[in-house]
């Protein structure tokens, strides 16, 4: 079915969590408009309360006041945010105490080494369940900086360590193989702190105070995507998104989406409280296979899920590969975009690190397993509407993690 409309994607998850954090560690008072209030918010909102931040609601804005952070009395629950667990050890990592943090079953199962060994290096002491998952126990306190070469990139393992790296002696260097997004260093300069950034290293010395700031959130991309692959692939739609993050780390799906031979047209291009931020303009057309691959993957790993419905969508075989990552998200995405389809009937290829799909498919009515992950829901939920076909979620629920208003967004452009 083709759409017509204008949408305001809800505010960026990414930049969310971080405005609270940094306004946590942030001397005076940081106000925050447009944050996302979805579960994983409040996961990250709940982690720094237990630290002691005050935090509340004031009108259309959140106030923070910075205040020291200590030692908290409770345990961190992060619940299904692996931005919150992986984050808040940086900050844990840095403060003088013990705390315990843990997660539900699916962050829970999800690889926490790779902030926990860094970590250790610069001086915390950690204790996790088979020494790399949650639960675990921190005993933060002094840190030392180190240089750190990240074998996957990672932009939570990234913050982790400048956040860490903002409360050791000497300077923390992180460097990764290719370029993931780069919320938390545009966001430490604009409060303030200097960070020196290359295209794939970022270094910031210890030490450094943050001053509160007046932060309004961008629309979240990953949470856009959703109607902007329903109206590219639906030949008859024009749809407006307004207000929309345009990080050049984050967009990977829109340069994907315009190589399959989509319209979209950028207007009102800004920038806000350091992030580039625009409105977009998706005309539909047909779209045809390509292939992902290599460095663009971080920029769009959020994304791949509802990439595989316009693979599906699309006439032409599309490749998916080195996307690993996907495998260890909120729930095994390779896995679950291929067994979706396949039950719908479409011919897909599960590969260890991604997946082919030859489009356009075949799909028939049916029923999808989401394994509570919101990106799977809402991916299925797009491909049931672009193709007028019945596919019924078993947790449809789940898309409250970071798009609560999805299903009531998508019936007014449908
Ligand atoms: C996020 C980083 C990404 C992404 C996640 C949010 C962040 O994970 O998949 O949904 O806010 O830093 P990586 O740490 O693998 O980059």
């Amino acid at each position: 079915m083709a759409i017509h409309g204008e949408i305001t994607p809800p505010p960026d998850k990414s930049i969310s969590h971080r405005s609270f954090m940094l306004g946590a560690l942030a001397e005076g008072t940081t106000t925050v408009r447009n944050a996302l209030e979805s579960d994983d918010i409040r996961s990250t909102i709940g982690a720094l309360s237990a630290l002691g931040a005050n935090i509340r609601r004031d009108r259309d804005m959140y106030v923070i006041e910075g205040s020291r952070l200590h030692e908290p009395l409770q345990v961190i629950d992060a619940g299904n945010s692996g931005t919150t667990a992986r984050l808040m050890s940086g900050i844990l990592a840095g403060l003088d105490g013990i705390a315990a943090m843990t997660g539900d079953g699916s962050l829970v199962k999800r690889p926490m080494a790779r902030v926990i060994k860094p970590l250790e290096l610069m001086g915390a002491r950690f204790m996790a369940r088979k020494g790399a998952y949650l639960p675990l126990a921190v005993k933060g306190g002094k840190l030392r900086g180190i240089f750190h070469p990240m074998e996957v990139a990672s932009a939570q393992v990234k913050s982790a360590l400048l956040l860490a790296g903002l409360a050791a002696e000497g300077q923390t260097t992180v460097n990764e193989p290719s370029p993931s997004r780069d919320h938390t260093e545009r966001m430490l300069g604009f409060f303030g702190a200097s960070v020196s950034v290359s295209h794939t290293s970022v270094s910031i010395t210890g030490g450094q105070r943050l001053e509160a700031r007046d932060i309004v959130v961008p629309g979240d991309p990953s949470s856009a995507a959703f109607p902007v692959v329903w109206a590219a692939a639906t030949p008859g739609s024009e749809i407006v998104v307004r207000a929309i993050c345009l990080n050049p780390t984050r967009i990977g799906f829109l340069s994907v989406l315009e190589r399959m031979g989509a319209r979209i047209r950028r207007e009102n291009e800004r920038t806000v409280g350091g992030e580039p931020v625009g409105d977009l303009v998706v005309t539909g057309t047909g779209l045809e296979g390509t292939t992902i691959a290599g460095e663009e993957i971080p920029s769009l790993i959020d994304e791949i899920p509802v990439l595989v419905v316009a693979a599906a969508l699309a006439s032409g075989t599309t490749v998916i590969t080195d996307a690993k990552e996907l495998r260890v998200k909120e729930t095994d995405r390779i896995a679950a975009m291929v067994q979706g389809l396949a039950g719908l009937g479409a011919e897909v290829e599960e590969l260890d690190d991604g997946l082919i799909v030859k489009g356009p498919c075949r799909i028939s009515a049916g029923s999808v397993r989401t394994f509570s992950d919101h990106r799977i829901a809402m991916s299925f939920a797009i491909l049931s509407r672009a193709l007028d076909l019945a596919i019924e979620l078993d947790d449809p629920s789940c898309v409250s993690i970071s798009y609560p208003g999805f299903f009531k967004d998508m019936e007014t452009l449908g």
